[in-house]
């Protein structure tokens, strides 16, 4: 068993810790407050080859391991979960589920130019009746001979707008049940498709979340994703390896409200010494530190288990459920340690609070984790 970061992996996390303090940190605030995508930093890090980063240099990818994936995300993470979720549909659900099932073509068209982030891309699988039980899928793709025909409406679809290349999973054989959904590659500039409107969140104010509305949208056959009736497959698996890179933003939000607690509690006096002399603190503290690293031990598991293609189901799960918990736990008790200047936009850590609640919810919910790791131990 080996504990240690290789040199590739220390300078991949450093990169995105320079990358995340000069970068995403002068605006993050404003970004928040106006909900303003982050094109420009996106941009830098698709020339860092941070949008692509598990990607095969030949299809314009980085080429690293899930490792160095996950400690880009947290670094990332720490200071702009708006950013680093982008990165993460991007990395994860889209470049991920076109380089494993997509033919060459796909992905000599599609993955080279989301690989080198010149484009972004959305992963579109959610319903208005479609969450958690995504079998149910109401978006139909019709089969007309030498293409689909697409009617329906996608929810909750992060880079909704900024995308140019939507993964969509639809319905074309309804008898057939989830055994009956394909998943399609179709272009935003499509006619047909409409870009519904932008949520007001709660958190990761910056990144764009949308509705997404096809109608009667021809989609040609070559942009099917692997044989007829493979898209339930292809999602399933696609979320599996996603939830590592969301588990890695939990673990980033949570890691960065812990070093702005420390950060604090060592220059804020009360009661006649620096705050982190009282055991209330430290102890608080303590805590935090404790279940952080045993969050990042959780998700470089999961990391590794992939990247020695061994089956990472269980442990992605456990990876994302278990950091998601500790982001939330952590950021309010970050919150509670700045006292008044915890509750106000310019100490950073309401906006962690903020963001840590998604990472409960999206790519499966927390009670989604606990599904499908309940469902394998069963299997011990
Ligand atoms: N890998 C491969 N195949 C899988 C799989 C996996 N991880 N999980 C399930 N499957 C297969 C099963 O083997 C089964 O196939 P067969 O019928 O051939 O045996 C089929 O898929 C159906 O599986 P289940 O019977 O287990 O399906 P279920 O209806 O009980 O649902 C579930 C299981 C885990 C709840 C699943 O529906 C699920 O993950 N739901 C959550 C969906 C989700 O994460 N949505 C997130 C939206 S995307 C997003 O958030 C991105 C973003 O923008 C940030």
């Amino acid at each position: 068993m080996q504990f240690q970061l290789t040199e590739e992996h220390l300078a991949v996390q450093q990169a995105a810790r320079d990358f995340a303090q000069t970068e995403l940190l002068p605006g993050v605030i404003e970004r928040d407050e106006h909900q303003k995508f982050p094109a420009e930093q996106i941009k830098k890090l698709g020339e860092l080859g941070f949008m692509g980063m598990m990607v095969d240099p030949k299809y314009g990818g980085s080429g690293m391991d899930t490792i160095s994936y996950v400690l880009a995300m947290e670094e990332i993470s720490k200071i702009d979960a708006s950013c680093s979720v982008v990165m993460s549909v991007n990395n994860s659900l889209v470049c991920w589920g076109l380089e494993t099932f997509g033919n060459e073509e796909q992905k000599q068209k599609y993955l080279v130019p989301l690989a080198k982030g010149e484009i972004i891309g959305a992963f579109l699988l959610s319903e208005p009746e479609a969450g958690s039980d995504a079998t149910s899928q109401r978006t139909i793709a019709e089969d007309k001979g030498d293409h689909y025909l697409l009617n329906g409406t996608k929810n909750w679809i992060t880079n909704g707008n900024s995308a140019s290349v939507y993964l969509v999973m639809a319905q074309t054989d309804v008898a057939k049940g989830h055994k009956g959904i394909n998943a399609l590659i179709v272009e935003k500039n499509s006619p047909g498709v409409t870009v519904g409107k932008k949520e007001d969140k709660l958190g990761i104010r910056g990144s764009d979340t949308h509705s997404i509305m096809f109608q009667d949208v021809t989609v040609p056959k070559e942009n099917r994703i692997g044989e007829d009736g493979f898209g339930f497959k292809f999602a399933m698996k696609t979320l599996t390896g996603g939830r590592i890179g969301i588990a890695a933003q939990a673990l980033g939000i949570a890691s960065g409200a812990y070093e702005l607690a420390l950060k604090y509690s060592k220059e804020r006096k009360a009661f006649g010494t620096e705050i982190m002399n009282h055991q209330a603190i430290a102890f608080k503290l303590a805590d935090m530190a404790t279940e952080i690293e045993a969050a990042r031990l959780l998700c470089l598991k999961a990391a590794w288990l992939k990247d020695q293609h061994l089956d990472y189901s269980r442990a992605s799960s456990m990876a994302k459920l278990f950091s998601s918990e500790v982001a939330m736990k952590t950021t309010v008790e970050a919150v509670q340690v700045h006292g008044g200047y915890g509750y106000v936009k310019e100490y950073h850590v309401e906006r962690l609070m903020r963001d840590a609640k998604i990472t409960q919810i999206y790519e499966g919910t927390s009670e989604v984790q606990r599904v499908v790791i309940s469902r394998d131990i069963l299997k011990d």
